[in-house]
């Protein structure tokens, strides 16, 4: 029986702005809100011995939203930094950064890459904050990377492409998790999720907690990760399809 706890989790958390309009709040209360359940979330993926767990928190198509919530999501990042290093410093958390940050400003580059440093030495859980990032944005970085190694066409494995990819450092996610009812990938880790179990709940990103944390977790556990192989259930006829466990769980979240 394989450990039913991912090593890796990504997350979309998407559904910030949803959550405060149907409180007829401004969207960035939702964004506020937004941080406060990544900081729950952090401590019980590390509770539950999650070792990486991976955020968008801004992606490479959000500077198309009205400018001022582009400043606003800026300015919440800086004030969120300031507010919660030093207790994820001290809970052992790695913070680690990928994105294009040739793009953000001076400020907000600092403030990343200051977190980063500053959370070097620790290894309970790795948690990357995906600024600025877009899987697409990913492949050509790491491409243009193997160009600029030296690498010829014929030595350009999957493998040896993967070494240039942001999060090297990673193994590929187990369990791929999207918030707020959109059932789209939107551009993230497309490499890295090839094999991704992938879940989506309507929960919005502010609602979403440990025990909604907890429910995704044991989905994974009962899904059968085959990687193109037959798997545990593919002797004999009628195989496919088999196995009640798989009916999808009816969504918990609050509303
Ligand atoms: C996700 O929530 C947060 C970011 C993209 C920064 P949204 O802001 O997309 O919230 P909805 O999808 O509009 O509700
Ligand atoms: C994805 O959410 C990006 C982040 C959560 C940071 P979006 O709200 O931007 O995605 P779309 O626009 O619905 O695809
Ligand atoms: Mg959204």
């Amino acid at each position: 029986m394989p450990d039913p706890t991912p090593r890796h989790i990504a997350i979309v958390m998407d559904g910030n702005g949803r959550w405060a309009r149907k409180r007829f709040m401004p969207r960035g209360v939702g964004h506020k809100a937004g941080v406060d359940a990544l900081v729950k979330v952090v401590q019980a993926a590390a509770d539950r011995g999650v070792g990486f767990l991976t955020v968008f928190a801004f992606s490479s198509e959000n500077w198309k939203r009205p400018e001022e919530e582009v400043s606003g999501l800026m300015s919440l990042l800086l004030v969120a930094l300031s507010k919660h290093l030093v207790r994820l410093k001290a809970d052992g958390v790695r913070i680690r950064i990928v994105g294009d940050l040739d793009q953000v400003s001076d400020k907000v580059r600092s403030a990343l890459l200051d977190a980063q440093s500053a959370t070097v030495g620790n290894s309970r859980l790795v948690l990357t904050v995906a600024f600025n990032y877009g899987g697409r944005w990913d492949i050509v970085q790491a491409c243009r990377q193997a160009m600029a190694a030296g690498l010829a066409p014929e030595q350009l494995t999957e493998a040896e492409l993967s070494r240039f990819m942001a999060m090297a450092y990673a193994p590929d996610p187990d369990l791929f998790i999207r918030t707020g009812g959109e059932v789209r990938l939107s551009n993230f880790l497309l490499w890295q999720s090839a094999y991704a179990e992938l879940m989506f709940t309507d929960c919005l990103w502010p609602d979403f907690d440990a025990a909604e944390l907890d429910r995704a977790i044991a989905e994974f556990g009962r899904r059968e990760r085959r990687f193109g192989d037959v798997g545990s259930s593919g002797e004999g006829e009628g195989a496919i399809g088999a196995g009640e466990d798989a009916s999808p769980q009816p969504p918990h979240c609050e509303d």
